[in-house]
């Protein structure tokens, strides 16, 4: 059985393949490759291709063959990252303890890095899952191209934008985690079921697992963003508050925060029960997100 760090090591290799297969048979100048690979290479935890192997595996399907799918998840969540953090969006010099992508690649280079990104991912599950039936290929792809654009991702970006310096309401923010952070994590885990063709009932448990885990991850991210040092975040420290954002720690403070927190992360265990799945690799991942938010 795999843990965490297993799971880690082995989506970490099998990115590097991906990328070198690619940079490799690619015709015109590596440096697109180059960036594209740096900030999707660089120390992330990895979560969404962990999910997603796992509710492959819970469903059958071993983390070998699921793997194009969870390598997809990091690339998009790589677009997003390096997207998130140019100058025009949350201007962050630091990333995964790195400079930023545009830092490295400059600004012209990290957005083609992003836009290529999301088209490399999708590639990837067309290429490298060949064996399954069209229809299923097809209905992850409508979830892939629907998460990266502007019923996902892009939509709650922009929702994030434009409630900076500004009052909006706890309701907004739900809508703003949901789809900037909560998208991706809903595409890991649905994919990996489609994948594994479960029933319409198990699909919608699934669904609502991964709304709730899109939320308390965002909320532990607010809270981290203000508890944490720099070092230990890799990424600058105190950036919500400098831009006076709205989130779960600036509405319900820290406490409140952790309380609501707490009570999705009971929310999914009953889930899960209800799902009859017992999963070490989802209770580590509560455990290290508890322990960085109670540190
Ligand atoms: C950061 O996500 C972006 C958010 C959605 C808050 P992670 O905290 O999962 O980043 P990495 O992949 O571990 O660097
Ligand atoms: C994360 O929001 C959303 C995306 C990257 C799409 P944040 O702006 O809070 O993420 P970090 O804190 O920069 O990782
Ligand atoms: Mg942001
Ligand atoms: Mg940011
Ligand atoms: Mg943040």
């Amino acid at each position: 059985m795999m843990n965490i760090l297993e799971y880690k090591k082995i989506i970490q290799q099998n990115l590097e393949k991906y990328f070198e297969e690619y940079k490799k048979n690619s015709s015109y100048s590596s440096v697109i490759w180059d960036s594209m690979a740096y900030t999707t290479l660089l120390d992330g935890k990895r979560l969404r291709a962990i999910m997603c192997l796992e509710i492959a595996k819970k469903f059958g399907i071993d983390y070998e063959i699921a793997m194009p799918l969870a390598c997809s998840m990091e690339i998009m969540h790589a677009y997003s990252l390096i997207h998130d953090d140019l100058p025009c969006m949350d201007n962050d010099d630091l990333r995964r303890g790195k400079p930023t992508n545009h830092k490295v690649f400059g600004e012209a280079i990290a957005v083609l890095a992003g836009d290529a990104l999301i088209s490399f991912g999708a590639k990837l599950i067309i290429d490298k899952l060949k064996n399954f039936p069209s229809d299923v290929i097809l209905d992850i792809l409508d979830e892939y191209l629907k998460t990266a654009g502007a019923q996902g991702i892009v939509a709650g970006q922009v929702a994030d934008i434009e409630a900076e310096n500004k009052k909006i309401d706890i309701e907004n923010l739900k809508y703003i985690h949901k789809y900037k952070t909560g998208a991706l994590f809903k595409c890991s885990m649905l994919i990996a079921a489609k994948l594994a063709q479960v029933n319409d009932k198990i699909m919608k448990n699934i669904e609502k697992y991964a709304d709730n885990f899109g939320v308390l991850f965002q909320i532990y991210d607010d809270i981290i963003d203000c508890t944490l040092t720099t070092q230990e975040l890799g990424k600058t420290a105190g950036k919500d508050a400098n831009v006076h954002k709205l989130t779960y720690v600036s509405a319900y403070g820290i406490d409140g925060a952790k309380n609501i927190f707490n009570n999705l992360v009971k929310e999914n265990y009953d889930i899960l029960m209800k799902l009859d799945i017992k999963s070490d690799v989802f209770d580590e991942i509560y455990e290290l997100l508890n322990k960085r938010i109670n540190n």
